[in-house]
């Protein structure tokens, strides 16, 4: 997909992408950077073993700017993509996420301030949330600040994608990569379970074909702005032929 898109960045949101579907771990988080260029995370940043090595040592990961300072791992850091320095940065919701008291808003404002500081020639957000109303807010909170404002784990696609004003790109959520016979990536009969009252524990999802689910940001190189936004949608069969959706 980097050569067929020409993509000169890749940024992977890698909360889940440890075998049991919840964290990071070193050899999850090392597979995803042999592709990617940065990854992000998410309220279950810390939810599998091994994950508070991987942070610290790895510098092309950050967990929500909204964590505790001394916890483990950045919540903010850069790249380099063919000239340009992008700064990335990770935000998590406080509605319906129990995670954390500190306001996604005032993080996102002190990460900015400090990868502008750092040198930020691009910035994008990571807007962890599961309110699609806060993360519309944030959306225009930093318009015009940032270059992307893209939403993460709601898991399922939003139809919104659009350039806010000042240049900012946005969508409210860019949608998971994992089965499609599933609920948000888990096995559909244990979630159901769950919501009929029988909490018996969710495993990941082994039915249906794969999707993996993005978003495509296209900046002008001279004045760093968002010029374009568009989901990216890829579906294989295991075993099966490659298909192209979208
Ligand atoms: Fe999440």
């Amino acid at each position: 997909m980097r050569d067929e898109l020409q993509l000169d960045a890749v940024v992977v949101n890698a909360e889940n992408s440890a075998p049991g579907g919840r964290g990071i771990t070193r050899e999850s988080g090392s597979a995803l950077l042999s592709v990617a260029d940065f990854l992000t995370l998410g309220n279950h940043a810390f939810d599998a073993e091994g994950y508070e090595e991987f942070l610290e040592e790895e510098e092309r990961v950050v967990r929500p700017a909204n964590f505790g300072d001394k916890d483990p791992g950045q919540g903010r850091g850069l790249f380099e993509a063919d000239g340009v320095s992008v700064g990335v940065t990770n935000v998590l919701g406080r509605v319906f996420v129990d995670r954390t008291k500190v306001s996604p808003f005032e993080a996102a404002d002190r990460a900015i301030e400090e990868l502008r500081a750092r040198g930020a020639d691009l910035i994008l957000v990571d807007s962890h949330a599961e309110a699609t109303s806060e993360k519309q807010a944030l959306g225009y909170y930093l318009a015009g600040r940032v270059q992307a404002v893209l939403g993460t784990h709601t898991h399922v696609p939003t139809a919104d994608s659009s350039i806010l004003p000042g240049g900012t790109a946005y969508m409210t959520d860019v949608g998971m990569t994992g089965c499609t016979e599933s609920v948000i990536g888990f096995d559909r009969e244990d979630f159901l379970s769950l919501f009929m009252g029988d909490w018996r524990g969710i495993s990941v999802a082994t039915l249906g074909p794969v999707v993996l689910n993005g978003a495509l940001v296209e900046f002008d190189p001279e004045t760093h702005l968002a010029v374009g936004i568009g989901r990216v949608q890829r579906e294989w069969t295991p075993g099966g032929a490659q298909g192209r959706l979208q």
